[in-house]
């Protein structure tokens, strides 16, 4: 093959792997563009780490084309595509030091000392660590190893960076200064980066890109404001937490998050501020106080049935069994279309 085009990184075509027993990625066709930082989202089990392993190279497709920087890469080994890989657990090599580690990449692929130790230097202060070089990494905490892992695969300038949830194994603090590392990171070597999680706010906060997968195929793709906010299934809007999804008549089937539906007590005046609000009826079921605010659910009369609806109170907290009144802002309900079919 002669074909030298640069963009994009990585570009995956009609890509399948089946392990026997069905395909767990189906017919996917991915681009990763140079310099960004793509999330890879979905629920355990949807094909994340399958997809990550066959760019890695870890794993070959059973069917379809991948390419790296124009090239098929498809049979190309680990060892010869320039992958910088971090996974959950640190996988250090323990004996070593922090430099050690990080150096030891540059070592295999035959980098001089001085280049080497520059870079290793480099590397280490990028995430921080400067100053542990020559600790162990079992003298280090589980977020201090983490940033090691990611200085080792940085430290490579690889042509994509690939990270399997980095941050599952650390706890919520330490995860949420991790990711604000990981953007800061990315954005300063400008590497190109596939981040799979199945964390939505971890991929709303760094990426750029949001490739929302569903049995192996991609469900939804777009920036995170297009994914959150324009959900297109029932499937992605559930996944993003909208937790009522419903059949409004005139409308056909919506989603809309809890925290915009307006639970009020049926006696309280209506407003006249949002004319375009759909009004629904019904009876008060329960409210859970929040701090700040007070969730509810009420059960509302629609298409000649009961549905059950998600919100937040507003004014005086109707009791259980009182009659209220469900507005839903015209702007926050959000028209789904079908899922696609699932062959499985
Ligand atoms: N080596 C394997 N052999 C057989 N089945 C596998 C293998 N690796 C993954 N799978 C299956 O493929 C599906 C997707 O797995 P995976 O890619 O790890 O999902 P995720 O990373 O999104 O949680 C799962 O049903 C998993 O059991
Ligand atoms: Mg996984």
């Amino acid at each position: 093959m002669t074909t030298t085009t640069v963009d994009p990184v990585v570009a995956l075509s009609g890509v399948t792997r089946d392990f026997g027993s069905g395909p767990v990625v189906r017919d996917l066709d991915l681009d990763v563009r140079r310099g960004e930082f793509l999330a890879l989202l979905g629920p355990s089990g949807c094909g994340k780490t399958t997809l990550l392993r066959m760019i890695a190279g870890y794993l070959e497709p059973t069917a379809g084309e991948l390419r790296i920087n124009g090239v098929d890469a498809s049979r190309t080994p680990v060892r010869r595509r320039n992958i910088g890989m971090v996974f959950q657990s640190y996988a250090l090599f323990p004996h070593m030091t922090v430099a050690g580690n990080v150096g030891f990449g540059l070592t295999m692929r035959k980098v001089g000392r001085g280049e080497r130790e520059r870079r290793v230097r480099e590397a280490l202060e990028l995430v921080g660590l400067g100053h542990l070089a020559d600790r162990r990494p079992a003298q280090l905490s589980g977020g201090q190893q983490q940033r090691v892992a990611l200085a080792r695969a940085v430290v490579l300038r690889p042509d994509v960076l690939l990270l399997d949830e980095p941050l599952s194994n650390l706890d919520a603090q330490l995860r949420v200064q991790l990711r604000d590392e990981l953007a800061r990171v990315q954005r300063e070597t400008g590497l190109t980066t596939v981040l799979v999680t199945h964390d939505q706010e971890e991929a709303l906060a760094v990426a750029d890109r949001i490739v929302l997968l569903h049995g192996g195929r991609i469900a939804q793709e777009g920036t995170p404001r297009e994914v959150f906010e324009r959900p297109r299934t029932r499937f992605v809007a559930e996944f993003l937490g909208y937790r009522n999804v419903l059949e409004l008549p005139g409308r056909g089937e919506v989603a809309i998050r809890p925290e915009h539906v307006r639970v009020h007590a049926a006696t309280c005046p209506e407003s006249a501020s949002d004319t375009s609000a759909e009004v629904l009826t019904g009876t008060m079921r329960s409210a859970t106080y929040r701090g700040t605010f007070s969730t509810a659910t009420a059960l509302v009369a629609l298409g000649g049935g009961q549905v059950e609806l998600h919100g937040v109170t507003a004014g005086p907290e109707p009791a259980p069994g009182d009659p209220v009144r469900v507005e839903l802002p015209a702007a926050a309900i959000v028209p789904l279309h079908p899922d696609q079919e699932d062959p499985r």
